[in-house]
């Protein structure tokens, strides 16, 4: 079972940032989970909310402000004193860091309320710079970008989000326009049969956000894919 770290070991370090990542490697998790926006100037910046008044110092829609603008920001100090400074980093930034592992990425694409045109084939080229094409899931709740970039780069693995509890979700993912590789669900939909039709289905299973391992013990016996959890240390 794959210990996947949400928005980094965000559950230690500021989410989805450099620190984040760096602990979740640091911890051994098998895989790290980020989220992407696309800037006002086309940037990809990695980041949870469309707006940064959570996780930074300041306020404002990501999509209506520039990667300069951005990185001004501190997205730190929100979290803890000893993270102050620290900066909402780039896609690129994160893939340089990822390269240089073995680890399973997860690039969630937030495409709601605001779509994000053009941040598919932003991923894809950022994917291909970086030899990463084997070891990257691109998921999404929006499976319109899911469609999209499998019609940009058909080989790369996709994943698909639900925060709904769908009835039969494998046979909704069949019938998409293209061929998933991951059903990543909320964590209460996962049970052993959940597990079983997903594998039937010839899917994998990522659900989120698992913080307990007593509840993914048992389900790990019947085969459960990977966690994606902010405590990747848990999971060892
Ligand atoms: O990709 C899994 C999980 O991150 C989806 O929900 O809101 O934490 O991005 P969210
Ligand atoms: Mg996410």
């Amino acid at each position: 079972m794959l210990i996947i770290a949400h928005r980094g070991a965000s559950g230690y370090a500021p989410e989805n940032t450099i620190a984040a990542f760096e602990l979740a490697i640091n911890q051994n998790a098998d895989g790290m989970e980020l989220d992407v926006h696309l800037t006002k100037d086309g940037e990809v910046v990695i980041c949870h909310d469309d707006d940064v008044k959570r996780t930074t110092n300041s306020q404002g829609l990501i999509k209506d402000m520039t990667l300069e603008e951005l990185r001004r920001l501190d997205a730190g100090s929100w979290y803890g004193e000893s993270f102050r400074g620290i900066t909402i980093p780039t896609l690129q930034e994160f893939m340089a860091l990822a390269a240089d592992t073995h680890m399973l990425i997860n690039l969630e694409i937030k495409n709601l309320p605001y779509y994000h045109k053009g941040i598919e084939q932003k991923l894809i080229r950022s994917v291909h710079e970086h030899d990463m094409l084997d070891r990257v899931v691109i998921s999404s709740f929006d499976h319109y970008a899911l469609a999209e970039t499998a019609r940009l780069e058909p080989a790369m693995k996709l994943g698909v989000l639900f925060s709904t509890r769908v009835i039969d979700p494998w046979d909704y993912v069949r019938k998409l326009p293209f061929a998933a590789y991951s059903l990543h669900p909320h964590y209460s939909f996962v049970d052993v049969e959940y597990i079983r039709q997903c594998h039937a289905h010839g899917y994998k299973v990522y659900p989120y956000t698992v913080n307990e391992a007593e509840w993914a013990g048992p389900l790990a016996q019947a085969g459960l894919d990977g966690v994606i959890t902010n405590y990747p240390d848990r999971f060892r």
